[in-house]
């Protein structure tokens, strides 16, 4: 049989540009398709830091007269694990300093329905007939709302392939006014309930959720949770009525990036077999830190945006009594300037206890994950998370709220659970800093039971998150939209 042909579109992809887990994936997804025989090409913005990691590459196309849009070329690419590249040059778009949805104080960019409707009007090209390369995607699968209009574009294309739409998260939605839809080119007839419109507004993401041939989304608990008003973000009627084309499949992780045994960030390298070597990671993070030097006392680490989502609010609050227990805070992450106040006020008010960076740091990042011996993540909602993934991987043991794929991936030790050796970390219920609290006292107290503590990394340690089933979980969903 014919090898299959996906064109996998993206607003962000590892380790050329990344901002959180929509990075991570589309930087080891296309990967582990490619090794289990899928012929996966990456379709990804040329904002300027792509542009300038592209070792050598050449013009593939000139997209001179689509109506509506700027002038754009297609250039091609490697990524560094061999996955081909599309890279999508309009400098006018794309090459400019700041982030990929933002300016560097943080505002939405203001041109954002043009930027990334015109990255899902080339994704529904290279799909059709109309495409001018000599390679045609079987399927488009896109990701997010920054693709989301390429399956209604497929919808109106000739010779289209069918597309997947992988929801990463319901909270951004790409909602534009009503007047976007005639300057994207979209016919006016899609701009009602079925179709593009989502309360008087055009949305990128109910697009994909109603043009998509077929939808996924990152966890099979996020799948069930955003067919529920709480969680659904106001589509929840939608997804109910595309249930029967809804499937959720847990991300795995690159372990060629996140491997204690082999990552290049930590001082000490370690495995489950080898822990000696943890250690010494959480020396140094102390030192980075300014944390005091003090090897008994354990360590919670933070990596994270910061917003509403994420819950660190909650942390914060309740991090004064924490210090008490005692346990030391390493957090690193950005976003919301007040909680980034906060957590700085924190830090200032307890030196040697809380060591706070305010940045992006993929060093840093690795060193928590290494030095830590918890991992607190009480996101509100969490679509996957992959830093509960990372945690358990070098034996820090994740401290998570009960909310999408974090259930999936973390098991509460209980009695029962650390009999049969499958604990693997402490999930609360309820929303409250309270329980949070509650939860991290209980992780406190095996931290000082050193024997149930080691056969507690040892859980983790021995899971197996790779890609290697998610991945064949895809091609599974490639298979049925194709009918074959
Ligand atoms: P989300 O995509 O919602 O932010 P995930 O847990 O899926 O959450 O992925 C977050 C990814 O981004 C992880 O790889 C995490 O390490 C990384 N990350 C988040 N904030 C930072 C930061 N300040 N510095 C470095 N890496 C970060
Ligand atoms: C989103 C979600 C996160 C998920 C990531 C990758 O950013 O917030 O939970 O892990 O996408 O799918």
């Amino acid at each position: 049989m014919a090898k299959l042909k996906v064109l996998f579109a993206t607003s962000e992809a590892a380790p050329l540009i990344k901002t959180g887990g929509l990075g991570d994936v589309s930087g080891a997804l296309p990967a582990a398709l490619r090794a289990i025989g899928v012929d996966v090409r990456v379709l990804l913005p040329g904002y300027r830091q792509v542009i300038a990691q592209l070792a050598q590459y050449k013009t593939l196309a000139f997209f001179d007269n689509l109506p509506g849009f700027p002038s754009a070329r297609l250039l091609s690419g490697v990524m560094a694990n061999g996955v081909p590249l599309f890279v999508l040059d309009c400098p006018g778009l794309y090459a400019r300093a700041g982030g990929p949805y933002q300016d560097a104080k943080g505002h939405d960019w203001a041109d954002n329905p043009l930027r990334f409707g015109l990255l899902s009007k080339i994704a529904a090209v290279l799909g059709s007939s109309a495409s001018p390369l000599g390679w045609h995607p079987d399927l488009v699968h896109c990701n997010d709302w920054q693709t989301g209009l390429a399956p209604a574009y497929l919808r109106f294309a000739q010779g289209a392939a069918p597309s997947v739409f992988t929801i990463h998260n319901m909270a951004f939605q790409g909602n534009f006014a009503p007047e976007t839809v005639q300057e994207l080119r979209l016919p006016p007839s899609c701009f009602g309930i079925d179709g593009v419109e989502f309360y008087g507004h055009l949305s990128f993401l109910k697009a994909g959720l109603f043009y998509a041939d077929h939808i996924t989304t990152v966890s099979p608990n996020y799948a069930k949770e955003i067919r529920q008003p709480e969680l659904g973000f106001g589509m929840q009627g939608l997804l109910v009525k595309r249930s029967g084309d809804l499937t959720g499949i847990l991300n795995g992780i690159d372990t060629d990036e996140w491997n204690p045994a082999t990552d290049i960030h930590l001082v000490k390298k370690f495995s489950a077999a080898r822990m000696a070597g943890k250690s010494a990671n959480k020396e140094l993070l102390q030192v980075r830190l300014g944390l005091s030097l003090a090897p008994d006392v354990p360590l919670l680490g933070v990596v994270s945006r910061f917003t509403h989502q994420k819950g660190l609010d909650l942390l914060l609050e309740i991090a004064p009594r924490l210090i008490g227990l005692p346990v030391q805070l390493a957090i690193l992450g950005g976003g919301e300037a007040q909680m980034q106040q906060s957590a700085l006020g924190l830090s200032q008010r307890h030196p040697g206890k809380v060591g706070v960076n305010i940045g992006f740091s993929e060093e840093l990042a690795h060193q928590i994950e290494a030095g830590a011996d918890m991992f607190i993540m009480p996101s509100r909602f969490e679509p996957c998370g992959l830093n509960q993934l990372y945690s358990q991987c070098y034996g820090t043991l994740p401290v998570v709220h009960a909310t999408g794929g974090l259930v999936d991936s973390v098991v509460d030790c209980t009695a029962e659970t650390l009999k049969d050796g499958t604990a693997s970390g402490f999930v609360f219920k309820g929303m409250t800093a309270e329980n949070l609290f509650a939860a991290i006292r209980r992780a406190v107290g095996f931290y000082h039971d050193q024997r149930k503590w080691k056969a507690l990394r040892r859980n983790c340690m021995a899971k197996d998150f790779s890609w290697k089933s998610s991945a064949e979980a895809y091609r599974a969903v490639y298979l049925k939209v194709l009918g074959r």
